[in-house]
């Protein structure tokens, strides 16, 4: 059983719905899972105690990434948080007509990539909520898991 921590930040509640899902899906499969939103994490103590950490979150922008307000703690404090070396994955919600599809996925992976997270696989895009991709979320959750 792995201890994972999911910290999303969703504006209209898409990414969460992910975030959600994800967690009812691991947590049946026997897992801890600690669902929150960015808010209420503290960014420094991400990973403390935790065997893996999701992070998530939408963007909103035509030609520049803009973060939910919610994220705005983490955008400048991946350097301080407890990331070395932990397993870790990201994901978002966006809309495939924009040009910078899912691009939370991107900002959280560079991120990570900084502060030599192990990366334990792709990030998740999903287009739109979790209801109606809920083939593809469970598909990339159980990947996850047979990486742990
Ligand atoms: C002005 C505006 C800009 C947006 N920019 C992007 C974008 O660059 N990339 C993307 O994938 N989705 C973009 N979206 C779509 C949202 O990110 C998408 O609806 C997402 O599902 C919202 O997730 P949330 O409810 O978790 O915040 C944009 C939406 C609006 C209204």
């Amino acid at each position: 059983m792995a201890k994972i921590r999911i910290v999303y930040a969703s504006v209209t509640g898409n990414t969460e719905s992910i975030a959600e899902m994800l967690q009812e899906h691991m947590s049946g499969k026997g897992h801890d899972v600690d669902c929150a939103n960015a808010e209420n994490v503290e960014a420094k103590a991400l990973g403390t105690g935790f065997d893996c950490v999701l992070l998530a979150t939408s963007v909103w922008g035509t030609d520049t990434i803009e973060l939910p307000n919610d994220f705005a703690a983490y955008e400048d404090a991946f350097s301080e948080m407890d990331l070395t070396g932990k397993k870790c994955a990201a994901f978002a919600s966006g809309d495939s007509g924009f040009e910078l599809y899912c691009a939370g996925v991107d900002f959280i992976e560079e991120q990570y990539k900084a502060v030599n997270a192990e990366i334990l696989l792709d990030g998740l895009r999903v287009d739109g909520a979790a209801p109606e991709n809920k083939d593809q979320i469970i598909a990339w959750a159980d990947e996850l898991l047979s990486k742990l």
